[in-house]
């Protein structure tokens, strides 16, 4: 697959994954230093790297980045303090409906019950066996096996959004039409950039992919719609979702829906990476995995406290308030360093070690508090069933030795780009 032609979805991936870069520093070490030094900075982070981040979108609102893990904790948990409605900003067309992540309050809350019995392990498990660890077994790993060779990141650009699309209840005959859904979506995650020369076309190119996605899944919900809703698909088990008498119509199911491809693909592409790299890089952990498979959601967990894909979080201060003794006021954002709270030696043993035997504890890369990712299980699921399959399927799989080796970087989606491996 390596070396066929960049297919369209290739590209962008290509496009968000330098757009995201930041510089070429050592940030671990960066952040340790800030946990002493500056432990609550006064301004944008992320911004001094060069790397797009929501925490910008009004130039003139003061910015203070926090790198401690009891700081990030304190203000992911507590929503009312710490809002998102800001994320909506500047957004127009992508945020005219059901946006879970710029909810605040009350509308948050009532959203997130109805939402949340259908990613529950329940609901997950059900998909389980079929729509996800068949599509990965069959669809993806054995027609490699034969190849005894690949770029695994190949597999784990595809692999998440062909599940998410499978669970969404799309027509599995067109694979067409889901590359071409997939590149709508990675456009919009592609749409904030930081240079003003690359920033209109790619925002022209986001509201493109935003209204064609919108009207491809409305056709799909209305089609459920009519069906009753009474499948087991994701769109079907929203039609018959309710929460206090309320329920979901069809513009609501599909601006969430359309939410999801850009917060479920990405995401679990770049996490699979990650972790394969990290066990890859240890063969006697990996060999460890592969004999006690019990070991295979420990080592997710670790993977994403250690290498978070989604490296920060944004929140703006509701009111005047104070952390560390600095004076947060009003309206400020509150940039969140995910990897550097995850690695807070403050709270973790030996914080800069992959340790798959630590004891367990929150981190924060599925985020934290009323917003925590409400798609984890489905990720995770996935990951898992990922990981068995190809040490099931792949034996004795290594790095490849005659190709460059794997490296986890990026300072905001964060992961591997190339993770060549080879088996018997
Ligand atoms: C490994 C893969 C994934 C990672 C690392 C991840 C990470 C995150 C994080 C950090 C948040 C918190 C955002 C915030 O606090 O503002 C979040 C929220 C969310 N995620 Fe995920 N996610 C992943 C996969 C998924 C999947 C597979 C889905 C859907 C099936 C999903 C759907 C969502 C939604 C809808 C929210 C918003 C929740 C809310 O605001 O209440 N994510 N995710």
């Amino acid at each position: 697959m390596s070396n066929a032609p960049k297919s369209e979805l290739e590209k962008v991936f290509a496009d968000v994954a330098s757009n995201y870069q930041g510089s070429d520093i050592d940030l671990h070490a960066v952040y340790a230093k800030m946990r002493k030094t500056n432990p609550v900075m006064e301004g944008n982070f992320m911004e001094q790297l060069g790397v797009p981040s929501i925490a910008g979108v009004d130039p003139n609102r003061p910015c203070f980045t926090l790198f401690k893990y009891d700081d990030v904790m304190h203000v992911m948990r507590d929503a009312s303090q710490f809002t998102s409605g800001f994320i909506a900003e500047g957004l127009g067309a992508f945020f005219d409906g059901l946006i879970l992540t710029a909810m605040d309050g009350d509308q948050h809350r009532n959203m997130r019950n109805l939402l949340q019995p259908v990613f529950m392990p329940d609901t997950v498990n059900r998909w389980k066996a079929d729509r996800i660890d068949g599509v990965i077994r069959e669809e993806f790993i054995k027609p490699l096996v034969p190849q005894k060779s690949a770029d695994l990141m190949d597999f784990a650009l595809y692999f998440p959004i062909r599940v998410i699309y499978s669970l969404i209840g799309f027509p599995s005959d067109q694979p067409e039409k889901i590359k071409q859904y997939a590149a709508w979506a990675l456009a919009i995650l592609a749409g904030p950039q930081v240079d003003p020369a690359k920033a209109q076309a790619a925002k022209k190119a986001a509201m493109e992919a935003v209204g064609a996605l919108y009207d491809a899944i409305k056709l799909v919900v209305a089609e459920r719609r009519a069906e009753g809703g009474t499948g087991d698909d994701l769109i079907s088990r929203l039609i018959q979702a309710e929460y206090e008498g309320r329920s979901l119509d069809d513009h609501e199911i599909t601006t969430f829906v359309r939410s999801l491809l850009p917060a479920a693909g990405e995401t679990t592409t770049r996490t699979f990476g990650t972790l394969m790299t990290l066990l890859l890089e240890n063969p006697e952990l990996l060999e460890r995995v592969r004999n006690d498979r019990s070991l295979v959601n420990k080592a997710i967990d670790e993977s994403i406290r250690y290498e978070p894909v989604a490296t920060f979080k944004v929140r703006q201060a509701a009111e005047d308030t104070e952390i560390r003794g600095v004076k947060i006021p009003k309206g400020a954002m509150v940039s969140c360093i995910v990897s550097s709270a995850n690695r807070d030696e403050d709270v973790y043993e030996n914080a800069d070690v992959f340790d798959i035997d630590r004891r367990p504890r929150p981190s924060f890369g599925f985020g934290f508090g009323p917003h925590m990712c409400i798609g984890q299980f489905v990720a995770k699921t996935e990951i898992n069933c990922a990981l068995n399959t190809v040490l099931d399927m792949m034996p004795n799989i290594r790095l490849d030795p005659s190709k460059p080796a794997p490296e986890i970087t990026g300072a905001q989606l964060r992961g591997p780009h190339q993770l060549h491996v080879i088996w018997d």
